[in-house]
């Protein structure tokens, strides 16, 4: 028998469940809703796909390994040069390579509960104890209380603005006045993968891309109001310190030569970004002003989802369950350490009024 890690052991390995293609198998509804990831449900920038087609006749080719053409338009874009850029196989993989290069063994990260799970996994895969302070009663992030949980011990901090599940938003003062406290040794990761929805929501959403400290490092993704999730981009702005370090541990020749082209394109699309914002805006004024009517304790977002409070983890389960048996599939938040709440994505306008439909059949249902 090969011996494992203890971590590696430890980890649970992934369970194919269904696949979001295939979860409503041998059931035969009318309509459907995939309301579960916060995916773009208006599609991906027919200029990305144009890019993609054209792309795709070079698949033979290996991809610019520096990604200079999309770095250098994601430099124009942030006011900055391509030497703060890095660019990866999802803006996971850039925290995925965070941990690689900078963490040494005893080192600790620092972040908040209920917060995005990846970080939880990539910690645990990578043997890093993660620190975790407790959200606001608003189901936001406790600023403060993260402050105090620094150590000598501390490698870096995580900051989700605006945060996945919750919706939650950091302010620009906040940002600014902790981000200001943290000792220059200490990473600051600041994973803005909503940016594009907080900053058509609020003029308040702090964007850290301009922020240009040693220690800062801000990613963000073209997997949501892109709608690239399946092509696997996002990107950081940083330190050159910070950017040089992580090309020095990136995989050569990520991402792909069509998702380096999807970006390029996809950021020339300014008509689509805007249709994804303006259809995110009104889904959260319908979601808001229906589950008022059906008193539905739910958290305001900056983000393209929005998370009901059900109460109870038996009530989450049991409304979950009710609208999947009803053709409509949201995210259950017990691995994000919510189990009492569930996130729900706006999708279309259709699939808005599906899951409102369904949510009030199952609310009346009064199921716990
Ligand atoms: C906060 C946050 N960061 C990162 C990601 C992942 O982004 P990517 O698809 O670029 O890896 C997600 C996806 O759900 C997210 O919610």
């Amino acid at each position: 028998m090969i011996e494992l890690p203890n971590n590696i052991a430890a980890l649970q390995s992934y369970k194919p469940g269904k696949a979001v293609d295939n979860v409503f198998e041998g059931k035969n509804f009318e309509k459907t809703a995939i309301l579960s990831s916060n995916e773009n449900n208006l599609g991906t920038s027919p200029k990305a796909i144009e890019a993609i087609q054209k792309a795709a006749c070079n698949s033979f080719l290996y991809p610019d390994p520096s990604g200079m053409k999309l770095r250098k338009k994601l430099a124009a874009k942030h006011f900055t040069t391509p030497d703060n850029i890095i660019i990866g196989n999802g803006s996971d993989g850039i925290l995925s390579n965070i941990f690689k290069a900078f963490f040494r063994p005893g080192d600790e990260l620092i972040s908040s509960k209920g917060s995005f799970v990846a970080v939880n996994v990539m910690t645990k895969l990578n043997n890093i104890p993660y620190l975790q302070a407790p959200l606001t009663n608003e189901y936001a992030f406790d600023l403060e209380a993260i402050y105090q949980l620094l150590s000598p011990k501390t490698k870096a901090v995580y900051l989700c603005n605006p945060n996945n599940p919750t919706g939650t938003m950091i302010s620009k003062k906040a940002i600014e006045e902790f981000i200001a406290k943290i000792p220059a040794h200490i990473l600051i990761i600041i994973d803005e993968a909503y940016a594009e929805f907080a900053s058509s929501l609020s003029n308040d959403f702090p964007d850290t891309t301009q922020i240009n400290l040693p220690n800062v490092i801000t990613l963000r993704t073209f997997s949501k109001a892109f709608g690239m999730a399946g092509l696997r981009l996002g990107y950081g702005v940083g330190s050159k310190f910070i950017v040089e370090t992580l090309m020095k541990v990136k995989l050569t020749f990520n991402p792909s030569i069509i998702a380096q082209a999807a970006g390029v394109a996809a950021l020339e699309d300014l008509e689509f970004m805007d249709q994804t914002v303006q259809m995110n805006k009104a889904g959260l004024a319908f979601y808001y002003k229906s589950f008022d009517e059906m008193s539905l304790n739910y958290v305001p977002s900056f983000g393209n989802f929005v998370m009901v409070d059900m109460g109870t983890t038996e009530k989450a389960n049991a409304i979950f369950k009710a609208l999947l048996d009803r053709g409509v599939f949201v995210r259950g938040l017990s691995f994000f350490q919510l189990p009492h709440c569930l996130r729900i994505t706006v999708g279309l306008k259709e699939e808005c009024e599906l899951l409102v439909e369904k949510l009030k059949d199952v609310n009346e249902l009064q199921l716990i």
